[in-house]
């Protein structure tokens, strides 16, 4: 397939509906960690226009940098800290409306309001986390976490 997204406007489930599908197409059987990741990365934000999308894999205990859009990101982040750590501690997704408001958070950009962060879990094991970070204030709902979360789970299998 050509390597361009079709881009529907308006509902939000519509969105991720139609960008998933042609994002899983796209990625077919492409068994590169790296190619698939920064595909992801590239549809969302391409998709959304979110601020911030990007992944931090699990590497000898703690979270890497992996393949974003955005801005420069900080490249390590230690297991139970910051939002990213502590759902990869929780093996559970989190979402942020005010990351002032978020303990520990660790502020990479001045301009990240708000987030949404979903571990890849396969097998039991958390593979890495999606962050999505966004400009504005509570800018994710129940809408995205499970759009997202659905996403993520078939992301890890491929993974
Ligand atoms: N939001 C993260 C840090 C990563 S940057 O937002 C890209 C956190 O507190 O875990």
């Amino acid at each position: 397939m050509a390597e361009d997204l079709i881009l529907v406007s308006g509902d939000k489930q519509k969105k991720y509906e139609s960008l998933f599908t042609q994002l899983k197409a796209l990625i077919g059987n492409e068994g590169d960690q790296t190619a698939v990741l920064a595909n992801v990365a590239a549809g969302l934000k391409q998709g959304f226009e979110f601020f911030w999308v990007g992944f931090y894999l699990v590497k000898d205990g703690e979270l890497v940098l992996g393949p974003f859009q955005g801005t420069v990101a900080c490249m390590r982040i230690q297991y139970g800290k910051g939002v990213c750590g502590t759902a990869w501690k929780n093996k559970s997704a989190i979402l942020v409306d005010d990351v002032d408001q978020f303990p520990g958070h660790i502020a990479c950009s001045s301009f990240s309001k708000s987030e949404v962060v979903i571990p890849l879990i396969k097998n039991g094991e958390v593979l890495g986390v999606l962050d999505i970070d966004s400009d504005e204030l509570a800018a994710f709902d129940a809408l995205d976490l499970e759009q997202l979360q659905e996403f993520c789970t078939w992301l890890a299998s491929r993974l």
